[in-house]
């Protein structure tokens, strides 16, 4: 474990954080907190040192290329590569009802495209048998899609990134064009974000498919969670939510690939559709009026 080196998206503040101090606990030899600033990303190091953990800090913004690839490349020279990754940095639409156009690139820019670039700058420096885990959501289910045509495509055994980008830009381009079809989703709340994570879990079994060298990458829903993203709504706090991420990258066999988990470290079947685990924005808006942060 003390040779291991441990890499968290995202990871200055909520879920990330608590999953960096974890691994800490753990004994992971090299984990390293990043954060798109470096103020808040040294404050957060600062706190943990107040503990006596010692992870270590570089600035990563998933969303600029060179930031990526310089983080990479510094891995690469500095320790030779890396045995786990937590892909976890995201963003929420801005409005938790409302879809614009702006806000959907945004969020899909942040939560699905930065997963590209992360693949092509850091997948080629994973050690043999390394780990990833994608955190999604369970707005990441495909429950949360109706369409049938979307569904039997994601879902295929032979799916192909292309697949997942046609998805994306034809939710995209709907949205553009005014022509959203609510029928299409099991519900509209936070659909930019749903279908950020929907295209994360399919990119997950691409990704694993392609992968090789014994390296796994699965998918995770860590819970609802009290963090800035739910506007500190939630039923679990950031400690409880770091054990799932923590487990799939210390504690489960190396032979699960591929799969979705849910916070309680049960795998769940991301492919069927009749599952019904999609998210329900009406649990998150009595959470939101119980607080008084909407009327
Ligand atoms: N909380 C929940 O209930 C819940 C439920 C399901 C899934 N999740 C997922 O869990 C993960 C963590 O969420 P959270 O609740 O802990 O959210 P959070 O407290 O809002 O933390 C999100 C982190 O991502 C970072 N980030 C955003 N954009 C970035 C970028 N371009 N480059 C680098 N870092 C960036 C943020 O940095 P800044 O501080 O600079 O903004 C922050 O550190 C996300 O993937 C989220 O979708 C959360």
């Amino acid at each position: 474990m003390g040779d291991k080196l441990a890499v968290v998206t995202g990871s200055n503040k909520g879920i990330g954080y608590a999953t960096v101090r974890q691994l800490c606990k753990r004994g992971v030899g090299y984990v390293y907190l990043t954060a798109r600033d470096i103020k808040r990303g040294e404050k957060a190091i600062e706190n943990l040192k107040k503990e006596g953990f010692k992870p270590l800090f570089y600035q990563l913004d998933v969303t600029d290329r060179n930031s990526v690839r310089t983080f990479a490349e510094h891995l690469k020279q500095t320790h030779g590569g890396l045995d786990i990754l937590i892909n976890n940095a995201a963003l929420i639409t801005s409005n938790f009802t409302e879809t614009t156009y702006e806000d959907s690139v945004r969020v899909i820019d942040a939560n699905y495209f930065s997963i590209l670039t992360i693949q092509e700058y850091m997948f080629p420096i994973l050690k043999d048998n390394a780990r990833v885990i994608n955190i999604s959501s369970d707005c990441g289910h495909i429950s949360n899609l109706k369409n049938t045509y979307w569904i039997n495509r994601l879902t295929k055994q032979d799916i192909k990134l292309d697949d997942i980008n046609a998805f994306v830009n034809w939710f995209l381009d709907s949205v553009k064009n005014g022509t959203l079809n609510e029928e299409d989703f099991q519900e509209m709340p936070l659909l930019a974000y749903r279908i950020s994570k929907i295209a994360l879990c399919s990119l997950t079994r691409v990704q694993q498919k392609e992968v090789g060298r014994g390296i796994s990458v699965n998918s995770l829903h860590p819970g609802y969670v009290k963090t800035d993203m739910t506007k500190t709504t939630g039923f679990l706090t950031i400690e409880e939510a770091s054990e799932a991420p923590v487990y799939l990258a210390l504690d489960v066999d190396q032979s699960v690939k591929g799969k979705y988990f849910w916070f309680d470290k049960t795998e769940k079947e991301w492919a069927d559709p009749n599952l019904k685990i999609h998210s329900t924005y009406a649990v998150v808006e009595k959470c939101l009026r119980e607080l008084n942060i909407i009327q």
